[in-house]
Formats: C-alpha cells, structure tokens, sequence
C-alpha cells in the first residue's frame, strides 16, 4: 500500500530517478502521485490524483526546476479521498519540509487537535498532514533544526504503521526516513543513494541494498547513509544484494504485466525447487533454521495468510496432511488472532504472503509466536517485515511480482509448501527417501508440464473473449480442486468485475446449484481419473447435474479423459499430473481466462480498481 521513493545524489535529476521509481511502485497503490524536489533552496512540489502518468502530464505542464534530491509517492488511500489535496508529498512549515507516508497513523486525530491548539492548519484530511506538521513542530521548537533527530523524537509519538521521509530546505544534503511497521529499503550506490518501498524502487539504478529494521531511522546523504533507533542509538542494517535484474520488472513484450507473469510460472516453479535437494532426494532446506527435535514435536500446524495466499495454503493442506500426518488448518490471518486459536509450543505456525508485507499476517505472526508457537514464512519478498519476525523463512524464488493479481506467487507459494511438506515428512519419518524422491521428480516436470498449458493459451484467451459478457460464472472444483475453484473465482472477480464464485462441487446440491439457470458459465476442474475415492466420477456427475439446468460447461481435464467429453461445452486439456500436483496446471488456464476477460472488457488488466498490491493496514 504505497509506494514510496527517495533519491539523494550528484548526476541525476531527482525527479527523473524517482518518477522511474513511482512507475515500478505503482503496483502498491494507484489513486494518486506526488513528487518534491529541494531546488535553489526550496521545496517545489506536483502532485496529482490518478496515475503516476497524469503526474508526468502534470510535471510537463508545470516543470519542476532541476535537483539533486527529492523523495516521491504513489498512493493507495487510507485517510481522506484520491483527490490532488490528499496526494502526497505534504508539504509544511511554510514551504519548508515536505513528508510522504506509508501507512496508517492511529494517533492522528488527537495529534491534530494538539498542534491546532498551537496554530497549525491543515490543508488535507490525510494523517501524513498530521505526522509533518508534527515533525515540522519538533524540528524548530525540540531538536535545534537537526532533521535526524527531529524524526527521532516525532517517531516516538506516532502510533500505528509508518514509513515516513522528509526532506528540509535548512538541511538540502539529506533524506530522513523511518520505518515502523511498514516497509523501507535502502539502495545503495556510488555518489548516490535511494530509498525505496522495495527494490524495485530504484533497481534500474542499484543492486546493493540495505534491508532496515523495524523502528530504525537513515540518515540518507549522496555519499552515504547511518541508521539509528528511534531513540537515537546507532544501529545497523543488512546489506544484501538483488539477484534479479531490471528485465525481470518489465513486461517483456506481453500486453501486461499479469500475462508476463503468468508465463513465468515455468521459470518460478523451477527456480523454487533449484538447490533444495540432493541426487537422493534428500531436502536440504538450510535457510530453515529450526531445529529438527522442534519439528518433530509438532502436533499441529495452522497456515495463516490472506486472499491467493490462503487458497495456496489450502492446497497445501490436503499435501500435508497426507504426507506427514499432522493435522493441519488453514485460517484467513485476520481471522486468527480474534477468535483465541488454540496455539501451543508443538503448533507450527505457516505464514504465506507474497509481498512479506500484508499486515493481517504479519499480526497473525506476531500472535503465534506470542503464544509460543514456531513460525515458518513462505515469503517472495527477501528481507520483509514476515520473513524477518518469523523464525524460518523458506523462500518462493518467482521474482518480482508486479501485477496486483498474483499468479506466478500462487503457484510457488504451492511449491515452496510441498517442499516444506516433504521436509517435515522426511525429518519424521513418514515417507522414506526414495517416496520423496519419487514426489520431488513429480515436482520436477511440473516446469515443462505448466509450459505446455501455456501453449493452449490462445484457447482460453478465445473462450474469456466470448465470455466476457457473461452475468457471473461459476467454478467447482473437489479436494484440491476446490481451492483452485476459488482461486479462479477471485481471478475473476479482482481483475475483471465479474462476480463468480467457486464452490465444493459437492455442496452445489446443498443450495448453489440454484444459481444454474440457461446460460450460467461453469468452469468444473476435473480431478485425474487415477485420484482417489473415486473422485473423478463424482465430478462428472457434478457436471452432468449443472448441464442438465442450461449450463455451459468448461471443463479441465486431463489429457485423455474422454469421460467427460459428452457433458462438456468446452473442454481445456492439461497434462496428466499426480492428484495433489494438478493444481499447478489447473489454474493456469483460469488466470489466462481473468486475464482475458478484463482486457475483453477493455480493464486495467495489472491495476484493478480500489486494489494494491500490498496490503499493510489491517
Ligand atoms: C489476489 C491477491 C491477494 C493476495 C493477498 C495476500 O490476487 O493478490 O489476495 O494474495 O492480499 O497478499 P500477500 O501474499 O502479499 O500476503
């Protein structure tokens, strides 16, 4: 939620460094955008409701003078309306020092009425309005017109979450920045730094980055930065270096960022598998710093995440369950910590996220570990707020993820909580060596197989172009299945306006098959013929009973399943897959089939409104 940017040098103008920088950020948060620049020693500020595109169009209206610092934001709004009042950066003091912020302020209110008392007016209704007025405050009045410090007393007064830089015309050399419960990275170059929400705020310019703690505020200067703790003891941060490159945050010739990523799913299965077993098949997960005694003890295991995250976890439950024989729940992360969840030392904690941000499940996190549990993130984002508070971290190695609906993080998400299955299964004993080897060469051809469901691309992309019409669609889908049928419904929902919903197959005769009338689309995800329980069969008849009330049927089925033929209005074929490794195939087509639809219904495709990628309130 937000996207933030600073830049402090001697070769680049600062507006242009940051602009790139609110592009690649724009993925956060989309409803307005701002940037201000220190110039001949003053504030200039532009900024503008919309997209970072209407503030370029505003810049070249009204040009912004040359600079060699400047700090920038692209919003997702929490406190007060996408309007170009409420668009950061706040500018205050008279045009001295100029604030953006990430995040929520919980304490803003009574801090407004304080510093009304003291003559202070505001000009927007947003919290950050607030948190620089503050600043402003402490800068003249408490910290002798010392930035660092002003940041430091300021800080500890807000409450909530905030990533907050400011920039001053008495100190024109620096950025200072802090990070409470919100994300901030710093990038390091030569004669140059930056700042960044993540990364991808100034990875065109630098691979060196420093990843800051929580509660730590910079000092950012061209030469160089120092970091403290809000009560202005040095501190340090961890350097760590990119591994992706500039490219991989590119569309790469595909019409949108969500169809790029869709074809990186091959690449993101494959890079999270690389290097985490040996010839025998023996897991060697290092990054997974628990001690084997303590994963032995586990007597039960709770996945906590939101939206995509939670349906990867779904899935991931039928493997582990299956695998290792723990019992396992899965619980949307805002749900957790409310309703008192029987959590012990022997209970593992799995919390997945994509963005390492998303602050239901940070808290969720925070919750488990209070009450004693381990915590193991699966995370896409090194160095975020989830993996950095949980006790292990198994990384997803998909690469930057910048359409605000997730596909390529799914599926790895799925990946990475298989490996981390089969590790549990292996350190207790439940499968022997070469069962797991047997399941991780399954794992392996998975790359090829998802490729080869990407060639029938153009068939789903057909089928979402007639489709796109529709009233709503439905997705049914059994044991793992059924999170797929979800997975696809949101698909639908977040980046095509559609309504759908996704059902258990077998609770349609419990009151959804009611929604069937002449015409209703009805994706049905068919389980192999070779799974178990005779599940095949069941769907069948699932689709048979929708066909019968006027459905047009689109069916997943594997290669070779010609028992569903008759009942189908469309059929997409997917390779032949072991049961609890099909839904790494089956939801690619409905991705594409999102995909599709929105651009039919000439969308956004990457940017669905009144979302952001991140999401750090709760
Ligand atoms: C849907 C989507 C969201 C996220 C959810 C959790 O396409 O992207 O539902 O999955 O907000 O986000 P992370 O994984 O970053 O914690």
């Amino acid at each position: 939620m937000c996207g933030i940017v600073g830049y402090v040098g001697g070769g680049r103008d600062a507006k242009s460094v940051i602009i790139e920088g609110l592009r690649r950020l724009e993925y956060r948060g989309y409803d307005s955008a701002g940037v201000a620049v220190v110039a001949d020693g003053r504030i200039e500020c532009r900024k503008k409701a919309g997209k970072v595109a209407d503030l370029e169009a505003e810049i070249a209206a009204h040009p912004l003078d040359a600079s060699h610092l400047g700090i920038g934001h692209t919003r997702w709004a929490t406190h007060g309306g996408p309007t170009d009042v409420n668009a950061h950066p706040h500018v205050v003091g008279g045009g001295k020092l100029a604030v953006v912020h990430n995040g929520i302020i919980e304490n803003f209110a009574s801090l407004r009425a304080e510093l009304e008392t003291k003559g202070y007016t505001f000009l927007s209704e947003t919290d950050t309005e607030v948190a620089g007025a503050l600043l402003f405050d402490v800068y003249v009045n408490q910290a002798s017109q010392d930035l660092t410090r002003a940041m430091q007393l300021t800080a500890q007064r807000l409450e909530g979450a905030f990533t907050l830089l400011a920039i001053e015309v008495g100190q024109p050399d620096r950025i200072v920045a802090a990070r409470w419960n919100s994300p901030l990275v710093i990038g390091v170059g030569e004669g140059e730094n930056f700042l960044g929400s993540d990364v991808s705020g100034f990875i065109e310019f630098t691979r060196d980055a420093v990843e800051m703690d929580n509660g730590q505020i910079v000092t950012l200067t061209a030469d160089g930065y120092s970091i403290t703790t809000f009560d202005g003891a040095s501190a340090e941060g961890k350097p760590f270096r990119v591994e992706w490159d500039v490219t991989a945050a590119e569309k790469g010739g595909y019409n949108s960022f969500m169809e790029k990523e869709i074809h990186d799913q091959p690449a993101a299965v494959r890079d999270t598998l690389y290097g985490r077993f040996n010839e025998e098949g023996r897991l060697t997960l290092d990054e997974l710093r628990i001690d084997e005694s303590v994963l032995r003890s586990v007597n039960k295991i709770i996945i906590v995440a939101c939206g995509t995250a939670a349906y990867a976890g779904q899935v991931a439950r039928y493997a582990i369950e299956h695998w290792c024989r723990i019992p396992t729940e899965v619980e949307l992360a805002h749900e957790f910590r409310y309703r008192d969840p029987i959590v012990t030392e022997q209970t593992l904690v799995v919390a997945v996220s994509q963005s390492g941000e998303t602050m239901d499940t940070l808290m969720a996190v925070r919750h488990a570990r209070e009450q004693g549990a381990k915590v193991i993130a699966i995370c896409n984002t090194v160095g975020s707020s989830i993996p950095r508070e949980a006790d292990a971290v198994l990384y997803t190695y998909a690469g930057p993820e910048i359409a605000v609906a997730s596909t390529k993080a799914f599926i790895s998400q799925i990946v990475a909580a298989y490996l981390l299955a089969l590790y549990l299964a292996q350190v207790r004993g439940n499968k022997f060596t070469d069962e797991i080897r047997g399941i991780i060469e399954q794992l392996q051809e998975m790359p090829d197989k998802i490729a080869s469901v990407l060639e029938n691309a153009d068939q789903v992309r057909e089928l979402g172009q007639e489709l796109a019409n529709s009233k709503s669609v439905l997705f049914l889908g059994r044991h793992v299945g059924f999170p797929v049928a979800l997975e696809g419904a949101l698909k639908l929902k977040e980046v095509a306006y559609l309504h759908s919903e996704g059902f258990a197959a077998g609770e349609l005769k419990h009151g959804p098959i009611a929604l069937v009338e002449e015409g209703q689309p009805v994706f049905v995800i068919v389980p192999s013929k070779s799974s178990r329980h005779s599940l095949h069969a069941k769907v069948v008849s699932n689709i048979q009973e929708v066909r019968a009330r006027g459905a047009v049927t689109i069916v997943i089925a594997e290669e070779g399943d010609e028992d569903v033929v008759q009942f189908a209005n469309h059929i997409i074929r997917i390779p032949e897959s072991p049961g609890l490794l099909q839904p790494l195939l089956a939801t690619v087509p409905l991705q594409i089939f999102a995909c599709a639809v929105a651009e039919a219904r000439g969308l956004n495709v990457d940017q669905p409104r009144n979302l952001a990628k991140s999401v750090t309130v709760e």
